[in-house]
């Protein structure tokens, strides 16, 4: 078994579920096994730990001068998610510096690699968080009043973690220090090839992709007001019932999606108070805009306002994003050498940390690995082992050869 499968299958048991999927939700039990896993393998390849102050976790490799190279990625999930979409990227980032270590070989440069928290978001609402709050993309004020659904605040979570949240915030000193990051990810969907008529790495034939940049991206909160009332009581001529008003905001936003080109989601609905026998006094969505550009999500966004008559908070927005022509160029030169062919290159739907460290200007690159279903934030959510494997040397051979060109400072 390679190492990537053998790191995997550690993993396996952690935060599953009976439904075969994921639950490893930032700051919870199963991300805090997920962290240790994190520390402990981290020390056996002799690598030097670190938990920042606003939580990520860091191994430096011990000797290094220069701009640093990262690698890594996120080990939280969306609540009931796959196996691989974080902890692949972090797991297969071990695995290269194991087989640079079981050769006998350094790094070309300072290495570090790193496991951004509460990348998805599942449970604050906001992704990307730590990578955010790193670079000062976030309010820290904002950020520690964050509610999960529970009620628990994000600086409550923390502190439960061990975490001091008063001290979170922007990190400059280290985003400076950051010669490039470098994350390989797991195919999420089938997206467009550049340059071909196929949709996905497995139409493409190919084991790896590179990946261009990052579709911008919103989520929204709607909230549609009602009157309380008896369920039994109440004749449906008089009712003002939000959850009907909210069954057209979602609808709307599918039509609106569809007429775009773009995607529109509502995953998340909350009703109060959610009793079975009685009219609701509020329903509220979280809908999330992705496209190809701004223009189309803002004209679906102002569609779905004219459907829900109230206007929809925004609580994220990322514009589109292209990682570092340089850092790309390396990649593929090594996916080149490791599959002998040329790297199919594709756009990303999905939000990632890149994403975040590229805005704040550091030059960033992104692995994909194919995903024969395409699925992804659910269980079935797959990789094949060799193409993994072939991941993993595409990192090991970056390692070999790479020496960011960024000047630290
Ligand atoms: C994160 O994975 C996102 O794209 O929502
Ligand atoms: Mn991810
Ligand atoms: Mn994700």
């Amino acid at each position: 078994m390679s190492r990537i499968a053998e790191l995997l299958e550690a993993l396996a048991p952690i935060g599953r579920n009976e439904r075969g999927g994921y639950d490893r939700l930032a700051w919870s039990d199963a991300d805090a096994a997920m962290r240790r896993w994190f520390l402990a393998e981290a020390a056996d390849l002799g690598l030097e730990t670190e938990v920042d102050r606003n939580g990520n976790l860091w191994a430096h490799g011990r000797g290094g001068t220069g701009p640093r190279l990262v690698l890594g990625s996120h080990l939280d999930s969306v609540p009931n998610g796959g196996a691989l979409d974080g902890p692949l990227g972090v797991a297969s980032a071990f695995a290269a510096m194991r087989s640079l270590r079981d050769a006998g070989e350094a790094p070309a440069s300072n290495v570090s690699v790193v496991a951004f928290v509460d990348e998805e978001g599942g449970r604050f609402g906001l992704a990307c968080l730590g990578s955010r709050l790193t670079t000062g993309a976030v309010d820290p004020e904002r950020a520690r009043a964050l509610v999960d659904r529970d009620g628990v605040r994000l600086d409550e979570a923390m502190r439960a973690a061990g975490l001091d949240p008063d001290a979170v915030g922007p990190d400059p000193g280290r985003v400076g220090s950051l010669g490039a990051y470098v994350e390989l990810h797991v195919e999420q969907g089938h997206l467009p090839i550049d340059g071909s008529d196929a949709a996905g790495l497995a139409a493409a034939d190919a084991p790896l992709g590179v990946l261009t940049g990052i579709w911008p991206h919103g989520r929204w909160r709607i909230d549609v007001a009602g009157h309380a009332n008896h369920a039994g009581t109440t004749p449906m001529a008089g009712r003002d019932d939000p959850v009907v008003g909210a069954a057209g905001v979602v609808l709307a936003a599918r039509d609106a999606a569809v007429a775009e080109g773009a995607l529109a989601t509502v995953g998340r609905v909350e009703v109060e108070p959610g009793a079975v026998n009685a009219i609701a006094v509020r329903a509220s969505l979280w809908l999330d805009v992705r496209g190809a550009d701004e223009g189309r999500i803002r004209r679906v966004v102002a569609r779905v306002t004219a459907a829900a008559g109230v206007a929809p908070v925004e609580e994220s927005w990322t514009g589109a994003m292209r990682f570092a022509r340089s850092e790309t160029r390396r990649l593929a030169a090594v996916v080149r050498e490791v599959t002998g062919t040329d790297a199919p290159t594709l756009p990303s739907g999905a939000g990632h940390d890149a994403g975040v460290l590229q805005a704040a200007g550091v030059p960033a690159a992104m692995l994909a690995v194919r995903n024969p279903t395409g699925i992804s934030h659910a269980p079935g959510e797959s990789a094949a082992a060799p193409d993994m494997d072939l991941g993993v040397a595409a990192l090991a051979l970056l390692l070999r050869r790479s020496s960011p060109d960024r000047v630290a400072g």
